[in-house]
């Protein structure tokens, strides 16, 4: 039996079937189109785990692609981090987002019902909970008014799945919400390099600190955060990628889900930033600039619920940033 993980040779995605790999499930297979990664991370996940992954260069939205791969394959689940995900993108090009996301899940689920495989993941957003006035989102509290397309195509998904699941409840629905992801895998090999000028605040200050770009520009410093500035729940990637093994191995039994995979703890933009100087070495040169527009000042994960149903934390919960 098989993992299908779509959209697996991205960020998050390549770090998953790594930590899938490392637990036991060695039949990953990865579909991607490509639109943002490169088929050389399949050749990088083998150097780190010694397992080659049997890949397509599929869309998601491609129906006959998608019964091939269900046909030729034997697939148990599916992990479905395929989508687009550049917040300002979105605004940009709202009917591009939800035809990739929203169609595109819409497609993969049809095909899911179609060859009888009816255990989903699903890569979600804390995006979704809007501005619920409390900075500790709790998964009770339900979703808000997200700030953007990109954030609404989550809700949407979301709500397709609930949908889904009140129509036909022999489906196991997992529903993970992202809090901050960053860092890389140990090797080196893996990591998130986004193409353009980066709008997320890690791969910003990485660019800075290679001297790719000038300085960092600290969205506002009159918050009522800490030391102003805002504050995030930044989660490392291989912990939250190890989030969807234990998503896989405890929800066996018809549900739907929802999780938040976060630290429980929140840092500001500054933290942030002398973290990494300090951790690297190197200096980061950034400037206060105005409040971005959309930002909440401070929001982080209630993670009890994943520590109680899935078994999950955290692993660098209790260290300060960048402390090994
Ligand atoms: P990523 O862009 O690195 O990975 C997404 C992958 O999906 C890419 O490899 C891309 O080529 C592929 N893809 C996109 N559209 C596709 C399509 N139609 N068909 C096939 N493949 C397609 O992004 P990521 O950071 O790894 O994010 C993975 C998922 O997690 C996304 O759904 C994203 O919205 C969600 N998420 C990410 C964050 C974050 O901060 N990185 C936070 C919350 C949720
Ligand atoms: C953003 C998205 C959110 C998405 C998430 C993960 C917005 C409004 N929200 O969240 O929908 O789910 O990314 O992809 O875009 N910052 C700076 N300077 C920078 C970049 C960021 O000061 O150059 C600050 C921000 O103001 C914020 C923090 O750093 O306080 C984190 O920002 P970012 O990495 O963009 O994530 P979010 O805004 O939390």
């Amino acid at each position: 039996m098989s993992i299908l993980v779509t959209g697996g040779t991205g960020y998050i995605g390549s770090h998953t079937v790594v930590e899938l790999i490392n637990n036991k499930y060695k039949d990953i297979i990865i579909m991607d189109n490509l639109c943002n990664s490169s088929e050389g991370v399949i050749d990088k996940i083998e150097k780190i785990t010694g397992v080659r992954c049997k890949f397509y260069n599929a869309d998601i939205r491609d129906e006959k692609a998608l019964d091939k791969i269900f046909s030729e394959n034997k697939i148990e689940a599916v992990i479905h981090f395929a989508g687009l995900k550049a917040v300002g993108e979105s605004v940009k090009k709202p009917l591009e987002y939800y035809d990739n996301n929203v169609g595109g899940t819409i497609k993969l689920l049809q095909a899911m019902k179609k060859h009888e495989c009816k255990k989903i993941v699903f890569s979600s957003s804390a995006t979704v909970y809007g501005d619920p006035g409390t900075p500790k989102y709790v998964e009770e509290m339900g979703r808000g008014i997200a700030s953007s397309p990109y954030g609404e195509t989550k809700a949407v998904i979301e709500g397709i799945l609930e949908s889904l699941y009140k129509a036909e409840p022999d489906w196991i629905i997992s529903i993970l919400r992202y809090f901050n992801p960053i860092g890389a895998h140990k090797s080196g090999l893996l990591g998130e390099d986004p193409k353009g000028i980066p709008n997320n605040l890690m791969p910003y200050i990485q660019k800075v600190a290679i001297g790719e770009l000038k300085e960092v520009s600290v969205y506002g410093d009159d918050y009522d955060t800490k030391d102003g500035t805002g504050e995030r729940d930044y989660i490392h990637v291989v912990d939250l990628a190890n989030g969807h093994v234990k998503a896989l191995e405890k929800l066996n039994k018809p549900g739907i889900y929802i999780h938040n995979l976060g630290t429980g703890n929140s840092y500001s933009v500054l933290e942030i930033i002398k973290a990494f100087e300090r951790v690297n070495n190197v200096k980061v040169n950034y400037k206060i600039a105005p409040r971005r527009p959309g930002d909440l000042s401070k929001f982080y994960a209630d993670p009890t619920k994943a520590k109680k149903e899935l078994g999950w934390e955290a692993t660098n919960r209790h260290r300060r940033y960048g402390e090994r």
